[in-house]
């Protein structure tokens, strides 16, 4: 097997939809596509709000604190604007009030692996 015959593997299996975003669990991520997450939110680009990505980033991924991924789930739950003002010129996330806690979490952690 020559290194052209691998780059050329390696290049398409990356290309493939789904194996490049596939962190996280993807129960997870049917709960969030069920919801309205995916209509202000992307992986890897900002729609009106930030890239799930760039917050991942921010607090350092699944090393985030419990009591940040906590503060996150509460902001999905109450909605607001104040942490994204520069990449969102301050349009705040809509609330969800019923869904629960729980989920919520489950939903952090998701976005953290990404
Ligand atoms: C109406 C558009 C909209 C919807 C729907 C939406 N978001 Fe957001 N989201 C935003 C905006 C705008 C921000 C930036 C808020 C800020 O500036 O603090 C944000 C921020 C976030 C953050 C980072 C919060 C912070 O304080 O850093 C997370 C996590 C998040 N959203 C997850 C979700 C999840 C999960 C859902 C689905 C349940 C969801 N969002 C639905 C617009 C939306």
């Amino acid at each position: 097997m020559n290194t052209k015959f691998l780059v050329a593997a390696a290049a398409v299996l990356l290309s493939l939809p789904g194996l490049s975003h596939a962190a996280g669990d993807p129960k997870v991520k049917n709960m969030m596509a069920r919801s309205d997450c995916f209509t202000c939110h992307a992986v890897d680009h900002q729609v009106l709000g930030p890239a799930y990505k760039d917050v991942a980033k921010r607090y350092h991924g699944l090393k985030a604190s419990a009591s940040t991924v906590a503060t996150l789930a509460n902001k999905i739950i109450k909605g607001g604007n104040g942490n994204w003002n520069k990449e969102t010129g301050g349009t705040p996330m809509t609330a969800h009030p019923h869904l629960p806690k729980a989920e919520a979490i489950e939903m952090v952690k998701w976005v953290l692996a990404q």
